[in-house]
């Protein structure tokens, strides 16, 4: 057993010389990768390429919060920040390119430069200032606890004894873990927005916390019902972007026009994000 465990390693480690030694090869070099076997248009290809990369705005978000960013039934991304993303995209000549991920990660995605701006209804706190840069706000909302429908819940002091659910990174993670001693509630963290809804029909927890915009839209199509966080103090929401990065200027510029020219609010009504403060 064990000489042939030793003699597969042996191997192994031949084929990594093997293939390490491939990849210095110049006739392997000259392979193309999509085998069009044509080398002209091959690097013909490859300058379009460079080009179109060289326009790429990578963005990251989290779709999990309708009405800012969610999937549609065929799997593509859709929703007011993503149709704010794609409108300074085309302003500014970028092909968008977007990334799910949980909105955890999202600053340290900007913070790693694996993405070059995040759009996912994140408000820009002071705390996060101190990480990446924020674009001038476009929108604002309060934030809101919702629960099932006569679960008899009114005010912040009904919530005690009960657990509420947050979603992992945002203010209202912050938010209840301040609130929680002084009301006696349990906080329970989910990775993903959504999840909260699914939490609350399963009885898992008895309250849910969040934007009072996203709120709002999850009361209408789940039939559930809430009140307004007496408590909330959460600035605008931003694009965000690493520290330093010299896209904030020339996005805040186009987000700026499309302020001016009625576009955010169009978009605003296409997506039903008046007065949610
Ligand atoms: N506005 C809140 C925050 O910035 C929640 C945002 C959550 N966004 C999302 N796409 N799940 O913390």
């Amino acid at each position: 057993m064990k000489s042939t465990f030793f003699k597969i390693l042996v191997m192994a480690f031949i084929i990594g010389v093997l293939a390490a030694c491939g990849a210095g090869d110049p006739e392997a070099e000259k392979t193309p990768d999509n085998n069009t076997g044509d080398t002209a248009t091959d690097s013909q290809e490859g300058e379009k390429a460079e080009k179109a990369d060289g326009k790429v705005l990578k963005m990251a978000t989290s779709a999990d919060f309708p009405p800012f960013e969610s999937y549609d039934k065929e799997g593509n991304f859709v929703g007011f920040d993503i149709e704010v993303a794609q409108a300074i995209a085309d302003e500014l000549g970028y092909e968008l390119e977007i990334q799910d991920m949980s909105f955890d990660g999202l600053i340290g995605a900007l913070q790693s430069g694996r993405v070059d701006m995040v759009m996912s209804g994140m408000s820009a706190t002071e705390e996060r200032k101190q990480n990446v840069d924020f674009s001038e706000p476009y929108h604002r909302s309060g934030e809101m606890f919702i629960m099932k429908k006569d679960a008899d819940i009114n005010s912040l002091e009904d919530l005690k004894g009960l657990t509420v659910g947050v979603q992992l990174g945002t203010i209202q993670e912050e938010g209840a873990d301040e609130l929680s001693s002084k009301y006696g509630f349990e906080v329970k963290k989910v990775d993903k927005a959504a999840l909260l809804i699914q939490e609350l029909n399963s009885n898992r927890i008895d309250v849910g916390y969040l934007d009072k915009t996203v709120a709002e839209g999850f009361i209408a199509e789940q039939g559930l019902e809430g009140f307004d966080d007496p408590t909330t103090s959460s600035p605008g929401m931003g694009i965000a972007f690493p520290k330093g990065s010299e896209l904030t200027e020339e996005i805040n510029g186009a987000l700026e026009k499309l302020i001016e020219n009625g576009t955010i609010a169009e978009l605003e009504k296409k997506w039903d994000l008046t007065n949610a403060e």
